[in-house]
């Protein structure tokens, strides 16, 4: 289908923003009419990456980190500033049709879907948009309604519908033209669990049917746990880290953690002393230390305490990633 394997190329993409600088208060407005100011916004400071066909990657970061800024120069939205893209072998920003058949850019806070009408109406918009045949375009629909559990509300005017059930409209709209990638910005944000888990489990599916090529941001601890098997971490418009999911604890926990059973009653004071008590319930104490001294730690708990049982373990990988949530994350060297 594709010219080739690698979907998407990125090499020292950079994008600055010109923005309006203003001081606060009247006397700034002022200043910043007489004399305007620019401040350049560096949201991406040279960042390279490759996406192989059929991988389904997860791309997080902080709020501001430059996730959707990279999504939308994937999708031929935004210039970049500098840097190599490619994408199926074309520029976005030239915006070739076979280029725009096949990719497609779905984002949990806007819509496509027209509100007045019924989504039917939408869909029949983007077929003639992407030159879809009736034949084609009947048999997609109701794969795609099957999937996403909506075909009874195709003739419902959108604005009557939930949040949950427009999202997934807004999915079968998005894919009726069958694209080959997806650049997904947070499609789970503000839906219910359970229209989350249905939202999930499509993504899933359309990975693994159409072996598509999924770009996914997401600040959902479970869209990344249930479909990501590798990561990019991105933090102010720098790649911190890319590789697997899993391998993610051991790059950037600072920290592991001791569970002890004591096998009898002790004075837990000295707990304090060596780390930071995580949860203490008697016989049992869970206590988080640095990485490098773990070793330490554990054999001055069993000098100083009666131990039944000692253990030491990786951070929970929730934990890390929240951190990469609130840009806790630091560069590796
Ligand atoms: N149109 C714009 N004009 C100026 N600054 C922008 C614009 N779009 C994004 N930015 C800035 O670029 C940085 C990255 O933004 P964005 O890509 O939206 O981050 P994310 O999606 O990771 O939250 C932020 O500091 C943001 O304020
Ligand atoms: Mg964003």
């Amino acid at each position: 289908m594709t010219k080739t394997e690698n979907t998407v190329i990125i090499k020292g993409l950079t994008k600055n923003f010109d923005v309006r600088f203003k001081e606060a208060g009247l006397a700034g407005s002022i200043k910043s009419l007489i004399k305007p100011k620019n401040i350049v916004k560096r949201a991406l400071k040279g960042i390279s990456f490759t996406v192989s066909r059929g991988e389904l990657i997860g791309f997080i970061g902080p709020n501001g980190a430059g996730k959707t800024t990279t999504l939308k120069i994937l999708s031929g939205l935004l210039y970049p500033t500098n840097g190599f893209v490619q994408v199926l072998g074309f520029n976005p920003w030239e915006k070739k049709p076979e280029f725009l058949k096949n990719i497609s850019l779905v984002m949990g806070q806007k819509n496509q879907l027209w509100w007045d009408l019924p989504a039917i109406e939408s869909l029949k918009l983007n077929r003639a948009i992407y030159e879809i045949s009736q034949k084609d375009f009947t048999e997609r629909l109701n794969k795609l309604t099957d999937l996403l559990d909506v075909g009874n509300l195709l003739s419902t005017q959108v604005r009557k519908l939930s949040l949950g059930q427009r999202m997934r409209l807004e999915f079968v709209t998005a894919l009726i033209h069958e694209p080959e990638i997806l650049f997904l910005d947070e499609p789970t944000i503000g839906l219910d669990v359970i229209a989350q888990q249905k939202v999930r489990d499509f993504i899933y599916e359309y990975n693994l049917k159409n072996r598509a090529t999924i770009l996914l941001t997401s600040h959902n601890m479970n869209d990344l746990l249930d479909l990501t098997k590798r990561v990019i971490v991105i933090d102010s418009g720098e790649i911190l880290y890319d590789g697997y999911l899993s391998e993610l604890v051991r790059s950037f926990a600072k920290e592991k953690i001791i569970k002890v059973y004591l096998a009898k009653e002790s004075d837990i004071k000295k707990f304090e002393t060596i780390g930071k008590i995580i949860k203490l319930d008697l016989p049992y104490v869970s206590l988080s230390v640095p990485r490098e001294s773990a070793a330490v730690a554990a054999s001055e708990i069993l000098q100083s305490f009666a131990v039944a049982d000692l253990t030491i373990e990786e951070e929970p990988i929730e934990g890390v990633i929240r951190r990469v949530f609130k840009g806790e994350m630091v560069k590796q060297s």
